[in-house]
C-alpha cells in the first residue's frame, strides 16, 4: 500500500511535468483553472496519456485512452478521474464538478471515443466519497 502509493507520488512529479505545477500533489489547496474539456486535457491529462491519447510506456504505463472501450459506461471514467485508480492520481480535490464532467465529456468525445451520452455535474458528485 505505501510503496505504490509513493510509487503514485513519483510518476505524477516525473511526467506532470511542465502539463501540472510540480507543486501540485503537495498542495491541498490547488485547483485547475481551465474550464473547457480541451483546455483540461491538454493541462492535466497529455503529459501522461499524450496530447493523442494514446498513452505510452516508458518509466511508467500510460494507457491509451482512443478508441477506448473502458470509457463506454461514463461512471468509470468519472470514477478514475476524481478518485484515481493505481498509478493515476485522484483530480477530484483538484477540479470542480464542472471540470470533471468536461474533461470526460471531452475524452469519451474525442481520439475515436464517440460515446454521446453526456455526464452532467450532479453525475461527478455521485462519485465523490
Ligand atoms: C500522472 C499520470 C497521469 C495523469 C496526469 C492522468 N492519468 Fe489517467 N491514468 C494514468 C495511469 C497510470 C492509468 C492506469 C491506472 C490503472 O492501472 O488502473 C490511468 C488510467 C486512466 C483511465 C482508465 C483507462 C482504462 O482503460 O482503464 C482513464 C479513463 C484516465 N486515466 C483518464 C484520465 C484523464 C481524463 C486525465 C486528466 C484529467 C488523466 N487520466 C490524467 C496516469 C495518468
Amino acid at each position: 500500500m505505501m510503496l505504490s502509493a509513493s510509487l503514485s507520488l513519483v510518476s505524477f512529479m516525473a511526467c506532470a511535468q511542465g502539463a501540472v505545477p510540480a507543486a501540485a500533489p503537495l498542495s491541498p489547496g490547488f485547483r485547475f483553472v481551465e474550464k473547457s474539456g480541451e483546455e483540461l486535457f491538454a493541462n492535466v491529462c497529455q503529459g501522461c496519456h499524450m496530447p493523442d491519447a494514446r498513452g505510452a510506456a516508458g518509466a511508467g504505463t500510460y494507457p491509451s485512452l482512443a478508441g477506448n472501450r473502458n470509457l463506454a459506461s461514463s461512471g468509470y471514467p468519472l470514477t478514475v478521474v476524481v478518485n484515481g485508480q493505481r498509478g493515476m492520481p485522484a483530480f477530484g480535490a483538484m477540479m470542480s464538478d464542472d471540470q470533471v464532467a468536461a474533461v470526460v465529456n471531452y475524452l469519451r468525445t474525442h481520439f475515436g471515443n464517440a460515446f454521446e451520452d453526456a455526464v452532467t455535474a450532479d453525475d461527478v458528485k455521485t462519485v465523490r466519497r
